[in-house]
């Protein structure tokens, strides 16, 4: 069993991670994997959080842990089984796939505690998938854990969705922290920094206090690589299981999103 490509092979493998709340990580990685999606590339996105709010976002059901394979039954009993993980994946729209969430995920890092190898398990079941993709994007639930540490292990960048208050600085710290203590510990590669996503810009002017937020973020060494505003449509277009793309194509949050695919490197900017 091999546990990571030493360089990025397949597709592009990205976390979307924040141990805070309510940052927006499940509606970027809906609306960045609709942009990818609507740019002709081949998307799966994973809901690792048993809130299971991508899952909704998507239209899509949970998966049964009584019935059927979850993506923890896969770390947990079948890392090698190759059918087994591909069963995990349902098809959304054109090029946009889904892992959608289970509620055995609410117990995944106690399972994992109680695992060997318990840090790659993400990693072996994944990379089944890698040949299929271009991009794979894992929503994270808001914690640092075991099922987290996975997470960094299989993943070769990491995009930090934030908000535009002091409390979001401080828990990026925390999170920069976390990256390199487990790279110690483990002596491994962390994976690099795509950048930071700044979410639900109010409506109108900007306080005091956010324009210094906001140049804080900017003054840090990871790139801001998308800045999105508060969209009444990016609620309406999860509310009907469709990315901001689908939903309203024209319309700015399309484009914010599409601009950030761009500048996170995973889209070529159009002449
Ligand atoms: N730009 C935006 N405009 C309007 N609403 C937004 C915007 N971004 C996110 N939201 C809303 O904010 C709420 C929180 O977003 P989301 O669920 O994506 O955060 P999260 O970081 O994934 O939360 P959790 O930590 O619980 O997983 C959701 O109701 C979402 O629809
Ligand atoms: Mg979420």
């Amino acid at each position: 069993m091999t546990t990571t490509c030493d360089a990025p092979c397949g597709a592009t493998r990205d976390a979307l991670l924040n141990q805070k709340g309510g940052v927006a990580k499940s509606t970027t990685t809906l609306h960045l994997g609709g942009a990818l999606a609507a740019a002709g590339r081949r998307t799966l996105l994973v809901d690792l959080d048993p809130q299971a709010n991508l899952s909704q976002f998507l239209g899509l059901p949970q998966h049964d842990h009584d019935n059927g394979p979850t993506l923890p039954q896969a770390m947990l009993h079948h890392p090698d089984d190759r059918d087994y993980a591909l069963s995990l994946v349902r098809k959304h729209s054109e090029n946009l796939y889904a892992i959608p969430a289970s509620f055995d995920m609410f117990t995944l890092p106690r399972d994992l505690h109680a695992s060997r190898s318990n840090e790659d398990r993400l990693t072996w079941v994944l990379e089944h998938l890698d040949d299929l993709f271009d991009h794979v994007l894992v929503d994270c639930r808001p914690g640092l854990d075991i099922d987290t540490d996975n997470v960094l292990h299989w993943a070769h960048s990491v995009l930090v969705p934030v908000e535009l208050d002091t409390s979001s600085i401080e828990a990026l710290k925390l999170l920069i922290a976390q990256i390199q203590t487990l790279a110690q510990d483990t002596r491994r590669t962390p994976p690099t920094y795509r950048g930071l996503v700044i979410n639900r810009i109010p409506k109108g002017d900007p306080t005091l206090l956010d324009r210094q937020v906001r140049q804080a973020f900017h003054d840090l060494p990871i790139p801001v690589v998308g800045e999105v505003r508060m969209r009444d449509s990016l609620v309406r277009a999860k509310e009907k299981g469709m990315t901001i793309q689908q939903y309203d194509p024209n319309g700015d949050a399309a484009t914010m999103y599409h601009s950030m695919a761009v500048q996170a490197g995973f889209l070529e900017a159009t002449p």
